[in-house]
């Protein structure tokens, strides 16, 4: 357990279906602090690198095109054990095998277009909010609900 940094992005797909203030919203309502979030547009080199592990996959020129066409949302969750917490939240890639409750389950029909990026573990989260966020853009401010989202010995 402990307190953790999870990189999320709402993928273009969410940003078109103008559907980023209420994902915005299920992550501000579980109690995960937003530490940090911008609008970018992921370009051809952030895609390849954030995606490394899948660039030489028969899918990921599909994958590039999607993940560059619109801007997307990136940002910083944090929370206790936040990592697997917003995967659970995401649910399986697949939006039509998604449990409903879940993000993909309640808001996508595809693989693909998946509406939400979540890291997978700790190597990956800590090596993509390098990728996305300068050590600036991230703002540490201890919010004054925050002792109310989960007792002293679970941080
Ligand atoms: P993400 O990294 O975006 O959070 O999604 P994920 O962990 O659930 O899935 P991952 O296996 O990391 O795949 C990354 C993205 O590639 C697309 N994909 N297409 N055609 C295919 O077989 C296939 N498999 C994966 C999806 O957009 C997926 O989110
Ligand atoms: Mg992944």
């Amino acid at each position: 357990m402990g307190m953790e940094r999870t990189l999320v992005l709402f993928k273009p797909d969410a940003v078109q279906r103008r559907l980023v203030g209420r994902l915005l919203g299920r992550f501000e309502d579980k109690g995960l602090r937003i530490a940090a979030m911008k609008l970018i547009r992921v370009t051809p080199e952030l895609s390849r690198q954030h995606y490394a592990e899948h660039v030489e996959k028969p899918f990921y020129s599909d994958l590039e095109e999607f993940i560059t066409a619109g801007p997307v949302v990136a940002l910083i969750a944090d929370g206790p054990e936040a990592i697997s917490v917003v995967r659970a939240m995401l649910g399986s890639t697949n939006g039509r095998e998604a449990p409903l409750g879940t993000i993909r389950g309640d808001f996508g029909l595809s693989r693909q277009m998946n509406l939400v990026h979540g890291s997978d573990g700790p190597e990956a989260a800590a090596r993509e909010i390098e990728i996305y966020f300068k050590p600036e853009e991230i703002l540490g401010d201890e919010p004054t609900l925050g002792g109310w989202v989960c007792a002293d010995d679970e941080k």
